[in-house]
């Protein structure tokens, strides 16, 4: 369907009534798409409505409903392929419910998610989900009370959300972990994400606990935090002492294809020099060399959560906490170790 004209946007359903011969409310029955209008009733309307190129006027229609069938997705980080997997599932999920989605990219700036905030706000757009925000519990509360419904995917914020879904980001990490030591590795490094992000400190955890009940010692020198991204990964990678570990777990994929690709500058091959395992399950993963281990979080699972609590709930006064399982994907970049151990 072609956008509307300028002037095709200003018509309203008194110019559809007025050509039809019927009143505004019978247009307004016929859009709104009840049946309590006669079936050759709601054609005439239908078709006068396409003859004049008629659309709904969105923002009019929220303004009645004080809602709108949109919903705003606000990311940390466009760049990472783990969010546009994530916007996908969303945009599927809410499209079989009717819904629209807008999209904002935040940089982890609390200055740009003021102004997201506020144009949904002044957009009539009730619904924002959020994959994390910077901005502090008091402010998220006072956009709460100025009418915005936050729903939390993947990661927690400050406080005042009506609902999250998350993954059982403890679990994966101690999936990972176990995985390697099964594979009978001693010495684990952990190349941790951003400490300041809840899913950092949950797989942090889960490392640490696998460690604990594998009964090996946490080495500190063997924990690097890093940016959740490919360059944060070469970094972190660099700054661990090569010979003291035999595999590696990154808190997400992009850090592991960082490392991976700064082990390959240095000539070292994974899994002959050391084993690797990512977390997120990006298809990106499925073709690195070697193909990346990972834990895969269900993305679709996240986005049907999500989208089914803004469709059944527009109260928004209940509190819930979904946490989904992750499963581990065993390929070629893990293997025994070599050498003595
Ligand atoms: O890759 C981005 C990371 O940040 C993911 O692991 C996801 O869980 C998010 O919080």
């Amino acid at each position: 369907m072609r956008p509307a004209s300028l002037e095709q946007s200003r018509l309203t359903i008194y110019d559809v009534a007025r050509r039809a011969g019927v009143s505004s409310s019978t247009v307004s029955r016929v859009l709104a798409g009840r049946n309590t209008v006669s079936e050759a009733t709601r054609e005439l309307v239908l078709g006068t409505a396409r003859e004049l190129g008629y659309r709904p006027n969105h923002v009019a229609r929220s303004l009645a409903r004080k809602d709108s069938a949109t919903i705003a997705v606000l990311l940390p980080d466009i760049a990472n392929p783990f969010f546009p997997s994530l916007v996908k599932a969303l945009q599927d999920e809410a499209g079989r419910s009717g819904l629209v989605v807008i999209l904002g990219s935040t940089g982890d700036d609390a200055d740009n998610e003021r102004r997201y905030l506020d144009t949904m706000l002044s957009h009539q757009v009730r619904h924002v989900v959020v994959a994390g925000l910077q901005l502090p519990r008091p402010e998220l509360e006072e956009y709460a009370k100025a009418g915005l419904v936050f729903i939390a995917l993947d990661r927690k914020l400050a406080g005042g959300t009506a609902y999250l879904v998350q993954s059982d980001n403890r679990a994966g990490a101690r999936l990972a972990t176990r995985h390697l030591i099964e594979l009978g590795h001693r010495r684990i490094a952990y190349l941790s994400g951003p400490p300041g992000i809840s899913v950092s400190r949950e797989r942090k955890r889960g490392y640490l606990e696998a460690m604990q009940e594998g009964g090996l010692p946490v080495d500190e020198r063997l924990i690097v935090a890093s940016p959740f991204s490919e360059e944060g990964g070469a970094v972190a990678y660099r700054s661990l002492p090569e010979e003291e570990y035999t595999a590696i777990f990154a808190a997400n994929d992009m850090i592991a294809i960082g490392a991976l690709f700064e082990a390959h500058q240095q000539g070292r091959v994974v899994p002959d020099d050391f084993s690797l395992v990512g977390f997120d399950g990006v298809s990106l993963t499925r073709y690195t060399s070697p193909q990346l281990t990972t834990v895969c979080q269900d993305v679709g699972a996240m986005a049907r959560a999500g989208v089914e609590f803004i469709s059944s709930d527009p109260s928004a006064s209940r509190r819930r906490t979904v946490t989904l399982p992750v499963s581990l994907e065993i390929r070629q970049s893990t293997a025994r170790p070599r050498g003595p151990q």
